[in-house]
């Protein structure tokens, strides 16, 4: 069996930001590495959507050319990813020529198959600027909800979609054009997913075991299937691989092409590690392939609806075995004690380099997982982010770890000691080990990642207590065989922690395997040995230990308040 991971591409039109993180990113990550330890033949891909609307937007306004634009975001946000720690095997882009190959070769397999047509329509066009105003390129009021800002076909608050002709008081939102555009017919081609219902239907129902929300949001998308419009009024796209005169000033839709994108990373990466065109095949055409979306919540209909349909119609391709749907992030503001969206006018977001700066990966990690909105929409909050990271992380993780191995390095010659008999209370903390290693890989083969963390810092809290109730401090003076005793069952726990955590704080994990000379490899593709399920085979008597250091430092008020601070004035963003 192979896994092959993906997580939504950000647009190169923004930095990436902590919302994005505890929503696509941080849980694949966890699950593909876990994967790894496992052995397993898994493949995370991941890059940049570099076409749409918003970035030709920002480049007219910043006065740049897109591909300055998306030049500049792709490095940045790649950049930020690799600090954080998120493990692609590929980072790609869409604005790749090979991307142009694979998203033509799917729209004329569709186009092929009778799956899209052409259609004539109405559009909002500025005589100001002589051109037409695709999405975000005008601007009114929405027909259903009344939001003032709405974008041509869509509404972005209300969710509604409707033809240009309903936008209410339309008026171009070009930099140096908000003329009140008119209505002019352009052809453009559509996607026909009425023809894909019942095979979406059944698809969808036969996943009884997908997230409620990402089940429920996709059976009602299907049960009300439109054609949607695959090409734009742009010249920043893929072209039409149509030899049609109306095809030639227009592109394909970003969402057409964006998913796309993790076909043409895989084959890139097949190319760079093989030197093999063919190596992807394996990957999206092998029933034999587990195929794991992970996304955010707004993209649920593109990824269990609308990707499906482009990849049924395709004939060859495997289905998602599962699309990971998260909630949303909020930001919970300290000084009017509510909590709200994230968004770009108003400055709340948390930029992961920002963050990264100010914290280093392993609270952030730590934080976003505990967090993170699975099932329901959560609040970033700077008390409890010191909450979780100072009371979990350090007071009882850390503060295991570092007590058992002071204790042994200073007592045992910096080495891990020869046990005498184990009672009752060693074997069941042993045995609590073994537990871990079972029921925290079984959230995070479910996804519930923020369960699995909980199970991997009740390890250390159930170990904080036997090391309590063993008192190696007092016995050493008088029964140095127990001390011994205690503190290699301890010992046992401190390695397991070591390859637990991997998954969730991959540098706490390496500075700690470091500590206790334990090596734990990074598995490729191609897989590997089960390391999970070497968790709790023991570290043997007389393995040496190095001298322990501080994991895990505190966050102190002071420090987390100035960070607030900086936050609520727009700094973080
Ligand atoms: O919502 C977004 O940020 C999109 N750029 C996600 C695309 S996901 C995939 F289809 F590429
Ligand atoms: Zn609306």
């Amino acid at each position: 069996m192979k896994i092959l991971v993906t997580s939504a591409l950000p647009y190169a039109n923004g930095h990436i930001h902590l919302g994005h993180i505890a929503g696509a990113y941080l849980p694949a990550d966890i699950y593909v590495r876990y994967q790894r330890l496992r052995g397993r033949k898994v493949l995370y891909i991941g890059g940049s959507d570099e076409y749409g609307v918003p970035i030709t937007l920002t480049a007219l306004k910043e006065g740049r050319t897109p591909k300055e634009v998306i030049d500049f975001y792709h490095n940045a946000n790649a950049k930020a990813f690799e600090r954080l720690g998120i493990s692609y095997d590929i980072y790609g882009r869409t604005s790749w020529d090979l991307h142009i190959d694979t998203t033509q070769s799917f729209f004329r397999k569709l186009y092929d198959g009778g799956y899209i047509f052409a259609r004539e329509m109405e559009l909002w066009y500025s005589i100001k600027s002589n051109r037409f105003l695709p999405d975000r390129y005008v601007k009114g009021q929405c027909p259903r909800c009344g939001y003032e800002d709405a974008n041509g076909d869509e509404c972005e608050r209300c969710g509604a979609q409707y033809s240009a002709k309903d936008l209410i008081n339309p008026k171009a939102n070009i930099p140096g054009d908000n003329s009140a555009p008119i209505l002019k017919t352009s052809l453009h081609w559509f996607l026909d997913l009425p023809k894909f219902k019942d095979r979406l239907f059944e698809w969808i129902n036969s996943h009884t075991e997908w997230r409620s929300n990402v089940r429920g949001m996709a059976l009602s998308w299907v049960s009300d299937l439109r054609p949607r419009c695959i090409t734009r009024d742009t010249e920043w796209g893929v072209p039409i691989p149509l030899d049609h005169p109306e095809a030639k000033n227009k592109r394909i839709y970003v969402w057409f092409d964006a998913p796309i994108g993790y076909v043409t990373n895989t084959r890139q990466w097949g190319i760079d590690r093989y030197n093999d065109s063919h190596a992807w095949e394996d990957w999206w055409k092998n029933k034999d392939t587990k195929l794991v979306h992970f996304i955010g919540k707004d993209n649920i209909p593109f990824h269990a609806v609308i990707f499906p349909a482009m990849l049924m119609g395709q004939d060859d391709y495997i289905l998602a075995d599962n699309v990971v749907g998260n909630e949303y992030l909020n930001i919970f503001n300290r000084r009017t004690g509510k909590s709200e969206k994230g968004s770009k006018s108003k400055g709340n977001m948390i930029r992961v380099a920002w963050a990264l700066d100010k914290l280093g990966t392993i609270p952030i990690r730590y934080y976003l997982c505990a967090i993170m909105p699975e099932s329901k929409d959560s609040d970033f909050d700077w008390d409890e982010f010191r909450n979780h990271y100072n009371g979990e992380l350090c007071d009882v993780v850390g503060n295991f770890i570092h007590r058992t191995l002071t204790m042994t390095v200073k007592n045992f010659d910096g080495k891990v000691p020869t046990p005498g008999e184990l009672d009752n209370a060693d074997i069941e903390m042993l045995n609590a080990v073994k537990e871990a290693e079972e029921s925290v890989a079984e959230s995070i083969e479910n996804f519930r990642f923020r369960q699995a963390q909980e199970r991997w810092v009740d390890l250390g809290r159930k170990a904080n207590g036997y090391f309590d109730s063993k008192q190696p401090w007092a016995t050493r003076k008088t029964d140095v065989l127990r001390t011994g005793t205690t503190l290699y069952v301890c010992m046992q726990v401190v390695k397991a922690l070591a390859i637990l955590m991997e998954p969730f704080i991959p540098e706490g994990s390496l500075a700690l395997a470091k500590l206790i000379n334990i090596e734990i490899r990074r598995q490729g593709p191609e897989g590997g040995n089960d390391i999970w399920g070497s968790i709790s085979s023991p570290l043997s008597p007389g393995s040496p230990l190095s001298t322990p250091q501080v994991l895990f430092p505190k966050l102190e008020q002071e420090y987390i308040d100035k960070l607030a601070e900086e936050h609520e004035q727009g700094l973080a963003s």
